[in-house]
């Protein structure tokens, strides 16, 4: 159904021309991309600042067009700016040295636990971890990260992360009325977002981790607008129809300028307390074959793991419970690799 409408999207984009550059919009169009979630379309023109009357009307008549086709629940244009640009005009304000954002194509791969346990793994290399609930649908962190209280307000009106395991943990739950999220809208979502950096006293961190909702909507696009990503790491499990997905997730990534720091595969093997046999329950090196076609580094494999399910539920995650275990050792050294690259970038 989404592919359906994305090529109606483009029947209809491809008749109009970018005023400035005067390519039409078709997919391999650079400055223009359509994602859709749900029923949702998200369009990304990347256009500069100045250049934004151009474009006005256009805009206008393709949303009024888009909106026409069936299946289609919202339509929402952001502008991003030029590369050049970029880094001025970030709305997200907060004094941190790498933003992470976690992120899958399909829903239920791990997103949330890797985040979890990832930023366990960075504090315990000495580094000043923030974690941000940012998954609209399903905020799952507070209850991973064994947090009930909810966050208070500062005298400057701004909400105090609620600290754990010597961790700052924000969530977008916590601002969220808890009614239907399919009726979320891009500016609603796009105003809780700005919420959770501008409005958040974060004091200074090494990194902050964000949990994505999955697929490629609203969050994922203002984030790569408005925050400065270090870049995305794609969670995914080794079977085809997760990779599918999972591909969609690195093209966006790709489409907005954000840098894929690594594929991480969860679920990838489980060893049979039985009969210590390994059974590859989803299939065998699915994520990490893609990531070799990506050109994308492979951060490492997790496997299927009864006690990391039980952790996760009981809010003790895994690197805290058992700091020395083997799933541990697993996030720990993706964490040493994640940080060695980013010290690199930054020296
Ligand atoms: N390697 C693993 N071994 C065992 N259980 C796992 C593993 N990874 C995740 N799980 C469990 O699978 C479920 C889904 O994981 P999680 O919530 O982290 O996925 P998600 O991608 O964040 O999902 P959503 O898309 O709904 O946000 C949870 O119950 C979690 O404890
Ligand atoms: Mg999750």
């Amino acid at each position: 159904m989404s592919d359906e409408i994305l090529s109606l999207i483009y029947t209809f984009s491809r008749k109009f021309k970018d005023p400035k550059s005067n390519l039409s919009f078709e997919p391999k169009n650079k400055n223009f991309s359509a994602f859709i979630n749900k029923g949702n379309v998200n369009i990304a023109l990347q256009i500069s600042n100045n250049d934004m009357k151009f474009y006005d009307d256009m805009s206008r008549l393709l949303k009024q067009n888009i909106k026409q086709i069936p299946g289609v629940l919202s339509v929402n244009i952001i502008t991003t700016a030029e590369k050049d640009q970029i880094k001025e005009e970030k709305k997200y304000k907060i004094d941190v040295k790498n933003i992470i954002a976690i992120a899958s194509g399909k829903g239920g791969v791990g997103k949330s636990t890797f985040a979890v346990n990832l930023s366990v793994a960075l504090k315990s290399l000495g580094l000043k971890v923030g974690i941000l609930d940012a998954d609209i649908y399903g905020p799952s962190i507070p209850r991973m990260m064994g947090i009930s209280k909810k966050p208070e307000m500062n005298k400057n009106k701004k909400l105090i992360p609620i600290e754990n395991f010597g961790l700052k943990c924000m969530s977008i739950g916590f601002i969220l009325e808890p009614e239907s999220p399919t009726i979320w809208r891009g500016p609603m979502i796009i105003k809780a977002l700005e919420q959770m950096f501008n409005g958040v006293e974060w004091g200074s961190l090494d990194y902050l981790i964000i949990d994505l909702p999955p697929g490629t909507g609203d969050a994922q696009l203002s984030l790569a607008q408005n925050s400065k990503l270090t870049g995305s790491i794609i969670i995914s499990t080794p079977q085809q129809v997760a990779l599918t997905d999972a591909r969609k997730g690195i093209n966006m990534f790709k489409k907005v300028d954000v840098k894929i720091l690594g594929i991480v595969e969860n679920m990838s093997y489980f060893i049979c307390d039985n009969c210590d046999q390994t059974h590859y329950i989803f299939s065998k090196d699915g994520a990490k074959n893609e990531a070799e076609k990506n050109k994308i580094p492979f951060l490492g494999d997790i496997p299927i793991d009864k006690k990391m399910r039980q952790q996760s539920d009981d809010g003790r995650p895994c690197c805290i419970d058992d700091p020395e275990g083997d799933m541990s050792k697993k996030f720990i050294e993706i964490a040493k690799n994640i940080n060695s690259s980013a010290t690199t970038t930054h020296s």
